[in-house]
């Protein structure tokens, strides 16, 4: 059996004051809610008060980046070593933000993985194709790419631990959602992908999908036989929606 994983990522929204009040509405709707994995990925700058929020209780909780780096003079960028210091267990990478605003490579974002592995944190990387690349039928050549490049090196035991969230980029934001369909073919495609480097390990990683997921579509998207969960942007946002969501699971 794969984990289940629903994870929320707020983006650079909610300040310390509007997390609070997110937060507190979610412990209250979902606060004895251990299956699925609900995962919590607030800003840096909220994630020392979500922690004291949800401490004792079923939620984990998730950042959104971090440096390759374990320490040193990188004015502006936070080490894995902090965020595991405050109760942090995951951490998003590679999401197509990072890649398109802050011009993040592979090879970066390999970086980024294989430190996180290393020091304990489990990544959830993400990958996904534009709408032109989908348009020019190069999904499965952009998303098999990418994981061979952000995954590069990995042995079968670090992949065990790693997430997958495929993310295309043409639904993230848009209120454009892959069909369950569509989004079921390519996790199929990556979970091959992974069998021919690791074997039997593939059936064990959970490919999380994100990209406009809300409480209408979530339950048909999660039925998919290689849809292990969701990752959630705006509806996160939203105690209502994010509960469905999770509840739908
Ligand atoms: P939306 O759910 O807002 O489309 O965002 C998806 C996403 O990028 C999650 O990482």
């Amino acid at each position: 059996m794969r984990l289940k994983i629903i994870a929320g990522n707020w983006k650079m929204n909610k300040t310390n004051l509007e997390a609070n009040e997110l937060v507190r509405g979610l412990v209250s709707s979902l606060g004895d809610v251990d299956h699925p994995r609900v995962v919590l990925c607030p800003p840096f700058t909220a994630l020392s008060e979500v922690a004291k929020m949800i401490k004792g209780g079923p939620f984990f909780l998730g950042a959104q980046n971090m440096y390759f780096k374990e320490s040193g003079a990188y004015t502006g960028e936070i080490a894995p070593s902090m965020l595991l210091t405050i109760g942090v267990s995951y951490v998003i990478l590679g999401h197509s933000e990072r890649r398109e605003y802050f011009f993040e490579s592979d090879d970066i974002v390999n970086a980024k993985v294989k430190l996180a592995l290393k020091t304990g944190l489990i990544p959830i990387v993400c990958v996904g194709e534009k709408l032109g690349d989908r348009e020019k039928g190069k999904t499965e050549e952009v998303v098999g790419n990418q994981l061979d490049g952000s995954l590069q090196d990995l042995n079968s035991e670090e992949m065990k631990k790693t997430v997958i969230a495929y993310e295309p980029v043409w639904a993230i934001g848009t209120g454009k959602t892959a069909t369950p369909e569509q989004a079921q073919e390519v996790h199929v495609f990556i979970r091959n992908r992974l069998k021919e480097a690791h074997g039997a390990v593939a059936d064990t990683i959970s490919i999380l999908y994100g990209g406009s997921v809300n409480d209408e579509n979530a339950s048909s998207l999660l039925k998919q036989a290689d849809i292990d969960g969701a990752l959630v942007g705006g509806a996160s946002l939203k105690v209502d929606q994010f509960t469905k969501i999770v509840k739908s699971a």
